[in-house]
């Protein structure tokens, strides 16, 4: 093998363990390959690297979501940021369990736990009412994570935690994700000389490396085609994955609302001629870079959400789209700057942590506006307080 191109200097090196389980996920996903003839499209790699059992990334045994890298973190989610944010959800969340009279959450890529745990809390208090909370994870080893986490910041309502193997057919009541629609695999595709093919993976000189075919006409060709790349050449992604995924939750909410977190554009801004290089990107130690070879099952792999598709998806089944905004916009309208007022700027150990915190996911160059939130209902009839104003579904 010949990994040395794809381990640059300027990451720090994993220990001997990590890189073994890397290697031996580069081995499968290489006898992989060789079984489809010596190419495999990018969603196929990029779901072994993510998700192969034991080995993937986040199937095997990485630390992923943490503050820092010199706690083994790659990168930072709004729930590990501050518990203000699981508080402000929790608000929509109740709103939607009340006019729907529905009592049953499902949580979806529960990450550590951390939203979990404070969705509890929040919607344990007077007023929010409900039955049960059940997470849905493809890996396994976070489940163990969550559970920790869980009985450690909400042990009196553990006992209404599930985690389910298969989802219900139907289900009444609430779903969430945060930052889950972004780990779900994606197409790639280039464009050259004016025509597009897809972006598929091989081994050559020892290692992966990236091999351009010709595609077949589809509807992922015709979304391609409408793209206007000022006569260069583009790379960009679409979202099987995603869209299939909003499509089965959407239809399995009988009644209720679905919530989906998550960093990403409406169509003509995820496709813009001037995003010429799309939105692939790699995670290690909270070092962002473009290079989804470094460090196999080692390393995050993500693209941002195209959301009009996902609107579209959602629609499709019948679902009502309740809402798509900026996360400020919606975490304001929610109430987060009362929330905050509420903490005693004298008492600095907590309110100096909470302030810098709500700065960062309210801030436009942080996560207030790159992050949307889209959500789709089945039998409410009102808008909710979170989309009443700054509703912005009429841009996807
Ligand atoms: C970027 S992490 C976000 C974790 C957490 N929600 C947070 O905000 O910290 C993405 C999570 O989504 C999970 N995931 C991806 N696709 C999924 C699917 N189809 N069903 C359930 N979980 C999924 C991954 O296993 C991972 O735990």
């Amino acid at each position: 093998m010949n990994p040395k191109a794809h381990q640059p200097d300027s990451l720090p090196a994993p220990g001997p363990s990590a890189l073994a389980q890397s290697e031996a996920l580069v081995a499968r996903i290489r006898a992989e390959l060789n079984d489809a003839g010596g190419w495999m499209p990018f969603d196929r790699y990029m779901e072994r690297a993510l998700y192969a059992p034991g080995l993937g990334y986040y199937s095997g045994g990485a630390r992923k979501f943490g503050l820092r890298g010199d706690d083994g973190s790659d990168f930072v989610t709004a729930p590990e940021l501050s518990p203000l944010f699981a508080a402000m959800l929790a608000r929509p969340i109740a709103e939607a369990l009340q006019a729907s009279g529905t009592r049953d959450v499902i949580e979806f890529g529960a990450g550590t736990g951390k939203l979990a745990a404070g969705l509890l809390n929040a919607l344990a208090a007077p007023g929010a009412e409900f039955d049960s909370y059940s997470i849905v994870d493809l890996s396994g080893e976070l489940r163990e994570r969550q559970r920790e986490t869980i009985e450690a910041a909400a042990p009196a309502l553990a006992g209404k935690v599930r985690w389910l193997d298969a989802l219900p057919e139907r289900f009444e009541g609430v779903v969430i994700g945060n930052e889950v629609l972004d780990a779900m695999p994606v197409r790639l595709f280039a464009c050259a000389d004016g025509a597009w093919r897809e972006r598929g993976v091989i081994w050559r000189d020892g290692w992966f490396a990236f091999e351009d075919r010709p595609v077949a006409a589809s509807a992922d060709l015709a979304l391609l085609s409408d793209i206007d790349t000022a006569g260069g050449d583009y790379i960009a992604e679409t979202h099987d994955a995603a869209r299939a995924f909003t499509r089965t939750i959407c239809t399995m909410l009988a009644r209720g609302a679905a919530f989906f977190i998550d960093y990403g554009f409406p169509r003509h801004e995820y496709y813009h001629p001037q995003r010429t290089q799309g939105t692939l990107m790699c995670h290690y130690r909270h070092r962002a870079h473009g290079d989804p070879f470094v460090y196999p099952g080692l390393q995050d792999i993500t693209a941002h959400v195209e959301f009009t598709g996902i609107a579209e998806a959602g629609v499709e089944t019948g679902a009502d789209l309740l809402g798509f905004t900026s996360q400020a916009r919606f975490l304001l309208n929610a109430g987060m700057t009362d929330a905050l007022t509420q903490i005693d700027p004298a008492d600095t150990a907590r309110f100096l942590p909470a302030a810098n915190a709500v700065q960062k996911l309210l801030s436009e160059a942080e996560m207030g506006e790159l992050f949307k939130v889209i959500a789709f209902s089945r039998g409410l009839d009102d808008k909710l307080q979170a989309f009443s104003s700054g509703d912005r579904s009429h841009t996807l």
